[in-house]
């Protein structure tokens, strides 16, 4: 048990990004609403997710995190989340192929919906309101009602997050995941891609291994791994009111574990040592990721690690780098020897999304995608020059046909933007932009690969 720690400790740390909720008495009776409610996932679960990140840790498995920004009431869709997850699955495959190591799938639904801002509130023609805080929060219109925080979002959310986790769980298991399916969806991608000639290599040859397998005698209906997938649910863990209502003692062991979702994020904003997001996360046996921008020092990193992973647990902590394409190279290095210094265990994540966010000329909050790819590549240049272990990528993305994040085969361009600009909060890589980064991205793993089995065979057999 963590010392001096309950699910309600953080009420006495300093708090911020959250709502001032005006009617306390609806807050009380939604908090005791929540309390009653089913956990969404199972503590061991998130044990097993910890598990496979341990192994992240050792550099003998590879993380994928993706999807929205911001999930949405109003894109509440079958189609919508069948959509992403088929995507993250796609990715997912293609990793496996390049990183020839088991692929851990996470993903950015069922329960992120609350967004912390860079502004409390915003302004437009000279009318200033609260800003929107995320549909668990408040509404996204532009009106002073819609901005006030409400907390039967939190129910709404729940049940939006209750229903999303069964669709996926069945089709991770139900069959709609078959390894033969998802390798299907991507010959299709590669035949209908701008730039699919140079993907076209890879996916032959997951076909000849699939066809191998397939003589071997594994196939769906011999081989569950083929036929199913393990599949994980994130989010930031920003709203405490919500993640303390679902936090719950785990039967099995007696331990702390917060049921809205297997891992739990801390954001960049709330990362404070003193603060409640701090707290409240410490105390919970979920794994648990941290986001790390450039104003967090070594020093305070190293302090955020004490506090969150006190026993240097493998697998506990995820430490998603999010510096930017211009500053990753220069900074992360330091980080990565400080951290090997302290001998402390953690995954190494890029999230190479959120400190490349620029605005169009015509008044779009964008990414271009050639950003994006140089800040995962230099992560992993950078690995590789200090003999550490890049474990994984954090996207935001979705398998709808969007028009918010620039460039890519489809060669999108600020004129375009309008065309399809849905996301809640962030500009996302749609379903054809997050394939082609999964692809370049398999070429650097299987680059990467060789050369560290040339640098070993190289040690093995010493020039005469
Ligand atoms: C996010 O992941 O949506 C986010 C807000 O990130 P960060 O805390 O890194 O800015
Ligand atoms: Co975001």
């Amino acid at each position: 048990m963590t010392v001096g720690w309950s699910p309600d400790s953080w009420r006495t740390h300093p708090i911020w990004q959250v709502p001032v909720y005006p009617d306390r008495d609806k807050l009380a009776a939604v908090d005791q609403e929540l309390r009653r409610f089913p956990p969404l996932v199972f503590a061991g679960e998130a044990r097993r997710l910890a598990r496979q990140l341990a192994l992240v840790a050792e550099g003998r498995a590879f993380l994928l995190q993706g999807g929205d920004c911001a999930e949405s009431f109003a894109e509440f869709h079958p189609n919508n989340i069948r959509d992403t997850f088929r995507v993250l699955l796609q990715m997912a495959v293609v990793l496996t192929f390049g990183a020839a190591v088991p692929v851990v799938k996470v993903g950015r639904l069922a329960g992120q919906f609350a967004k912390p801002r860079s502004a409390d509130t915003e302004t437009i023609n000279g009318v200033t309101l609260p800003s929107y805080r995320g549909d668990m929060v408040n509404g996204q219109e532009f009106t002073a009602e819609a901005r006030i925080p409400d907390p039967q979002r939190m129910v709404t959310a729940y049940n939006q997050s209750a229903a999303t986790l069964n669709l996926i769980r069945a089709f991770a298991q139900g069959g709609y995941a078959d390894l033969n399916r998802v390798h299907a969806w991507n010959l299709g991608f590669v035949d209908d891609s701008p730039q699919g000639d140079r993907y076209r290599d890879l996916a032959d040859r997951l076909d000849e291994a699939l066809a191998f397998m397939a003589a071997c005698g594994l196939t769906s209906e011999t081989a569950p791994q083929i036929r199913e997938t393990d599949f994980f649910t994130a989010h930031e863990a920003l709203l405490l009111d919500y993640e303390e209502a679902l936090t719950r003692v785990d039967s099995t062991t007696g331990d702390w574990y917060d049921t809205s979702a297997h891992f739990l994020w801390i954001g960049d904003r709330t990362r404070q040592p003193e603060g409640a997001h701090i707290e409240f996360l410490r105390g919970v046996g979920n794994p648990i990721g941290l986001k790390v921008g450039p104003t967090l020092d070594i020093d305070g990193l190293l302090r955020l690690i004490d506090i969150l992973n006190p026993s240097n647990d493998p697998g506990r902590l995820t430490l998603i780098i999010r510096f930017g394409a211009k500053k990753v190279e220069e900074m992360l290095p330091a980080y990565i020897k400080a951290v090997r210094r302290e001998g402390k265990h953690v995954v190494w994540v890029s999230d190479p999304m959120h400190a490349n966010t620029v605005t169009s000329a015509n008044g779009y909050k964008t990414r271009h995608f050639d950003r994006i790819l140089d800040e995962v590549r230099t992560f992993f240049q950078v690995h590789e020059a200090e003999g550490s272990y890049a474990g994984g990528v954090h996207f935001e993305m979705t398998g709808k046909d969007v028009t918010e994040c620039v460039g890519g085969a489809q060669d999108i361009t600020e004129a375009d933007l309008p065309g399809s600009y849905d996301t809640a909060c962030d500009p996302r890589l749609n379903a054809s932009q997050a394939l082609e980064l999964a692809y370049l991205l398999a070429e650097m793993l299987k680059e990467g690969r060789h050369r560290t089995r040339e640098r070993e065979l190289r040690r093995a057999i010493p020039a005469s």
